[in-house]
């Protein structure tokens, strides 16, 4: 087990094996991803709501920002989106390192990966679409758990679920030039302890996103980063999405009146989603949290919110997680071999 770069291919290496998750609408965007990037680790722009133009004007501004190359940038596209395809398309065109994809699952995604000739990582929530993704040609997957912030493909603990994907995982013939698959560990993880069990348990790498928002760089309404302060367990639910998954958030007054069935319907919808209950839109709240419009607003959340208690610039999460891990290397007596440790 050592806390090693994180490898997606044999041109992009990630220095640290920590990605920041995508958060659509406009929660993740360059200011953060190229924080993060910049500190080693893989920044992630969120693709989905932005048009083709911002989303390039996005890439550029990332990239502009970047000063660390060891740092990798990525955009992440809910498969649920309408615009799934050019959203892809668009992040190609701009010269993006990786591309991310949840919120459903796409065969697509690995054909149009081999097309464009960029690399794709899937997110998935059990043993049955990792292993479609290992036979699809994935050589890194995204496993996300029931405690992670917004849309969810599963209640299981990531504890839980990084053994039995890893086991199933190693149970079947690598592909040919693909090798064994790297599983990053997203739900839950909050400290340098957890991702070094993380790593115990078989994971190369980890994706955090709660722990992000609340980070200076990140460009949501303050209004936004302090509500997920000093949180308790009572003050995180689970909904039900208009996208058909459900999904994790603060409880606010628009959960209230969703709860108790007197939330608005929409009157007007730009279809934004390949399908939509039309409960409420959920666009429209997401982009109203963003603002800090805490009224009108979703505020999408990990189960470990509870955990944060300050917000701190990126390079500051990423030195409190280093000292965390080394802490964690000594006093567990890790061996860390000829793979150094990279902090
Ligand atoms: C505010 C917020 C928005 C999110 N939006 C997306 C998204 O657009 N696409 C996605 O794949 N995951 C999304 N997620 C999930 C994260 O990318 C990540 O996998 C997960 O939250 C990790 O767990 P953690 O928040 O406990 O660190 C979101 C999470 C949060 C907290």
């Amino acid at each position: 087990m050592v806390f090693a770069p994180l490898k997606f291919n044999n041109n992009l290496i990630a220095q640290k094996p920590i990605i920041q998750g995508g958060m659509a609408i406009r929660v993740s965007r360059a200011p953060l991803a190229a924080a993060v990037a910049n500190c080693g680790g893989v920044g992630v722009i969120a693709a989905s709501g932005l048009s083709e133009p911002e989303l390039k004007e996005q890439i550029k501004l990332a990239r502009s920002l970047q000063t660390n190359k060891n740092g990798l940038i990525a955009v992440n596209i809910m498969f649920a989106a309408s615009e799934f395809r050019r959203l892809i398309e668009n992040s190609v065109d701009a010269g993006i390192d990786l591309i991310i994809s949840g919120a459903g699952f796409s065969r697509d995604l690995f054909s149009i990966g081999k097309e464009t000739g960029v690399q794709v990582v899937p997110i998935v929530s059990s043993v049955k679409l990792a292993r479609i993704s290992k036979k699809l040609g994935a050589n890194v997957i995204i496993v996300e758990s029931g405690e992670a912030g917004g849309h969810l493909g599963t209640d299981q603990p990531i504890r839980k679920l990084i053994p039995e994907i890893r086991q199933a995982l190693d149970a079947e013939p690598d592909l040919p030039g693909v090798g064994k698959v790297t599983l990053v560990a997203a739900g839950g993880v909050t400290s340098g302890a957890d991702i070094m069990e993380m790593m115990s348990l078989g994971a190369s790498g980890v994706q955090m996103a709660t722990r992000f928002v609340l980070s200076k760089e990140c460009d949501v309404h303050d209004n936004f980063k302090n509500l997920f302060l000093n949180k308790e367990e009572k003050d995180v639910v689970m909904m039900q999405s208009p996208v058909g998954l459900p999904a994790r958030a603060i409880l606010t007054p628009l959960i209230e009146r969703l709860q108790n069935g007197t939330i608005e319907k929409p009157k007007t919808c730009d279809s934004c989603l390949k399908h939509c209950s039309h409960s409420f839109c959920i666009i429209r709240a997401l982009d109203a949290a963003r603002k800090g419009d805490i009224e009108n607003g979703l505020f999408f959340t990990g189960a470990n919110v509870k955990k944060y208690t300050e917000i701190l610039s990126v390079k500051e999460i990423f030195d409190k997680l280093e000292a965390e891990v080394n802490e964690y290397i000594k006093n567990n007596k890790i061996d860390c071999g000829k793979e150094r440790c990279v902090f």
